[in-house]
């Protein structure tokens, strides 16, 4: 067997693309919740802000590994998805095929195939989410005289000027809230299907894990959504 054919092969077997999407899902939500925190340093001032998002970027190779491997998270987890979405349409298609639910009240029916829907809208959130932050004036490859500050002796990006910018206009600030809805639908099925994934947990912790996750999702999208309404509304 060649390397790509086995490589193929063992990406192709259900339980673990459900393993992989449930680990890269619950890594990015670990992720997703430490922003979340670290966005709320503008609650503490643009100062704050910014000597934030400095001491992160002045970690050096540590902040390049961990981008690196939020990069490889992202993409495992995209594919992985989109295979499973792809699997069970063929599934449910084919005459030969059961298509089978969890049964009972089933989180396997409605919740999950929106997770496909809710992922693919966070997707485009995302790539426009970091054109305007990560890489809008300031950022790499894009240098801007106007967005440098110098805090006690230090310069370093002006983020907190330009995430201020940014949530002035209605349609990206209520954009940004809506997409934080998406993000809250898209973890509350998906904490509880990652930990299902991985065995972690019986059948009948269902209702509890769910509402965990729903709980989970709520405040970091809650997190999430303070900020950028806090700087249209003009206090902060
Ligand atoms: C109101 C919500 C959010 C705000 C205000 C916000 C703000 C920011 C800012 C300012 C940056 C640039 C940081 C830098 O270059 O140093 C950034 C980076 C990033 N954000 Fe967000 N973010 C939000 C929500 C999200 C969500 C929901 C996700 C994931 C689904 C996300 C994923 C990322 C990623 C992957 C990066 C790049 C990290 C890196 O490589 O350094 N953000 N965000």
């Amino acid at each position: 067997m060649s390397s790509s054919s086995a490589a193929s092969g063992w990406m192709s077997s259900p339980i673990l693309k459900k393993v992989i999407t449930g680990v890269t899902g619950l890594g990015l939500t670990l992720f997703v919740l430490g922003h979340m925190i670290g966005n709320l340093a503008m609650f503490s001032g643009l100062d704050a802000y910014n000597e934030y998002a400095h001491f992160l970027a002045s970690l050096g190779p540590v902040f390049y590994a961990i981008e690196l491997g939020l990069l490889v998270f992202f993409v495992f987890h995209i594919v992985t998805g989109i295979r499973i979405a792809v699997g069970n349409r063929a599934a449910r298609k084919s005459r030969y095929a059961v298509y089978k639910t969890a049964g009972g009240p089933s989180r396997q029916t409605a919740a999950s195939r929106s997770m496909i829907i809710t992922g693919m809208l966070l997707m485009v959130f995302l790539v426009i989410h970091l054109l305007s932050f990560k890489f809008g004036p300031g950022g790499p490859g894009n240098a801007s005289a106007s967005y440098v500050t110098t805090i006690d002796g230090v310069e370093m990006r002006d983020l907190a000027k330009l995430v201020h910018e940014k949530f002035q206009t209605p349609w990206y600030t209520f954009g940004y809230a809506a997409s934080m809805l998406l993000l809250l639908i898209h973890l509350r099925h998906g904490v509880w299907s990652g930990l299902q994934s991985l065995g972690a947990m019986r059948p009948s912790w269902t209702p509890v894990v769910y509402t965990i996750g729903g709980l989970l999702g709520a405040g970091i999208a809650a997190g999430f959504i303070a900020m950028p309404l806090a700087i249209y509304f003009g206090l902060i």
